[in-house]
């Protein structure tokens, strides 16, 4: 391999939440650190060059996005995904989560009700009631360790105060990639009914195995215009610091309600360092990514072998996408409060609690393999031994 994975980074010094908020999260420090989506590995050479080159500039004032910026955004959906992107139609936002904040707050209003699927990336739920609307859940399926959209009871959710659904395309925790036939299935569910979709595509890139993410605007006229998708390169090459991300819009009414909000906020520009290590990445990261996904794949594979041999009550749900593997601790036979504290005080690894993301997921547990696979092992020893006195 060209780049190097295995190398284990010490980020004490790099004022990381994932190390630095250990003891305010979990109560000790004394962890290894497998939870928020962060990864430990230092970013492709070709962005670190760039931001270098960006420093040695000596001047950090007000920017203004120069055209290739937009243009290695639109290029790399277009080269990879086969998805025209309007780059007329596209804002910036300093992250996803504030994205689906605005939105919320743009096209419903007090008491509206927006659909989410859980279990699912914590912040959507928190959106939704944080601004007053009605939650309405609409559960994924589990058969067999692999998760499925449930349409049945989606179709009989949706009534005339529904007026968003979020999707998390791929998902986080389950690790699925929606193939082109479920979201087909959703989408015109949602159009049928009149239901705009804001689609959370944050790790779209980070597919497995051969797996192929579908950006839900790409699959037709009719799916573009009823879809808002939120795209960042923070996930796919670790640049949730710099915040910036993207948010394409299908029309210009709607862009020019959320580019008014984003005025108002004045959180329309990019900071000077995201500006080059956005469009670096997607111009020059290419390479690096086809590398970290075979990476992934084999903490993975790792991963699962490990539990399988030495810790069978823990059974990982392989994903098809992501970096994050959701832990299927039921045999385990914990309440929420003997699981957190098993993995907390006993095995000494920090994991985000299944329940976060919804009680459907509370006898699970989601770790981040995005780590040198060194870190893993050490953190699963940790495990063992705890789970051996068991
Ligand atoms: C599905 C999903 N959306 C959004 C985010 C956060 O993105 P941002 O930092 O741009 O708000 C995450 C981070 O883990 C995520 O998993």
């Amino acid at each position: 391999m060209k780049y190097d994975f295995h190398e284990i980074i010490d980020r004490s010094e790099n004022n990381s939440l994932k190390y630095d908020e250990l003891d305010s999260m979990f109560g000790r420090k004394d962890l290894y650190s497998l939870w928020v989506a962060d990864m430990d590995f230092k970013v492709a050479p070709a962005i670190q060059k760039a931001l270098e080159d960006k420093v040695k500039e000596g001047i950090y004032g007000y920017t203004s996005r120069p055209d290739s910026y937009y243009g290695s955004m639109v290029n790399w959906y277009n080269r990879r995904y086969n998805w025209n992107i309007d780059k007329d139609l596209v804002l910036h936002s300093p992250s996803v989560v504030s994205s689906l904040s605005l939105m919320v707050q743009e096209f419903t209003k007090p008491g509206d009700k927006i659909i989410i699927q859980p279990p699912v990336y914590y912040p959507f739920s928190n959106v939704v009631k944080n601004h007053g609307r009605k939650l309405v859940l609409n559960p994924l399926k589990e058969v067999d360790g692999k998760y499925y959209m449930d349409y049945e009871d989606l179709e009989e959710k949706i009534d005339e105060n529904t007026k968003l659904l979020i999707l998390c395309n791929p998902h986080n925790p389950v690790g699925r990639v929606w193939t082109k036939e479920e979201l087909e299935k959703l989408g015109n569910i949602c159009i049928k009914k009149g239901v705009k979709i804001v689609s959370d595509e944050i790790h779209g890139d980070l597919t497995l195995w051969g797996r192929r993410y579908t950006p839900l605007g790409s699959i037709s006229e009719e799916f573009r215009k009823n879809t808002i998708t939120c795209l960042s390169t923070s996930k796919t090459f670790n640049l949730a610091g710099v915040q910036a991300s993207f948010i394409v819009v299908p029309d210009k009414e709607d862009f020019e309600k959320l580019d008014r909000v984003m005025g108002l906020y004045d959180v329309s520009r990019n900071n000077c360092f995201s500006l080059v290590a956005v469009e670096a990445a997607l111009t020059h990261g290419e390479e690096w990514l086809e590398e970290l996904l075979v990476y992934l794949g084999e903490n993975i594979e790792f991963l699962i072998d490990y539990c399988k041999n030495h810790m069978p009550k823990i059974v990982p749900n392989k994903p098809e996408g992501t970096y994050l593997v959701w832990l299927d601790c039921s045999n385990l036979n914990m309440t929420t409060k003997e699981l957190d504290d098993f993995m907390i005080n006993k095995a000494k690894v920090a994991l985000d609690s299944g329940f976060w993301f919804g009680r459907e997921g509370k006898k699970y547990m989601r770790i981040n393999v995005a780590c040198s696979r060194e870190l893993i092992k050490m953190a699963l020893d940790s495990m063992k031994r705890a789970y051996d006195q068991l």
